[in-house]
């Protein structure tokens, strides 16, 4: 009789459409999929923030699967409906194919809570602003990046 370890981690496919390559990658059912997937593609940048499930830094598409957001602190039903996920406090459920681009997800799931009237946060509102600020005539990094 082969007995199983049951110590042993579950895992899950996830195929990740990015706007220039779609990559294949194996990943705990027990993690947030912002870390281990970020974990697996050290090169890509992922937008972060508050990493509790609120300000729609990570935000990514999901075309196919399920994932328990459980433990996001804003996270609504019209979201899943609209196919939104926040990577930080994701958890696979099943195989998953997401779709993710740094700049455009975030700004989309951010229309879609304006469009049903949810709670939005555009977070953090200076840290990517480059160029000069309203009313100000020089032309200055806000960052430093
Ligand atoms: S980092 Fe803020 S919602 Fe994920």
């Amino acid at each position: 009789m082969q007995r199983h370890n049951t110590t042993e981690r579950r895992t899950v496919t996830v195929e990740l459409r990015l706007p220039e390559r779609t990559v294949r990658l194996e990943v705990p059912t027990d993690e947030y999929l912002l870390y281990s997937v970020s974990e697996q593609l050290p090169g890509y940048h992922w937008p972060k923030a508050c990493e509790q499930g609120w300000c729609l830094a990570c935000a990514a598409r999901l075309i196919e699967g399920m994932v328990d957001h459980s433990d996001a602190v804003m996270y609504f039903p019209e979201d899943a409906a609209a196919g939104f996920v926040l990577l930080c406090t994701a958890r696979p459920l099943t195989n998953l194919i997401l779709e993710h681009h740094p700049r455009q997800t975030r700004r989309q799931m951010f229309q879609h809570r304006l469009d049903h009237r949810l709670p939005a946060r555009r977070y953090p509102a200076l840290l990517h602003r480059r160029g000069p600020r309203r009313g100000s005539s020089s032309h200055s990094v806000v960052n430093g990046c």
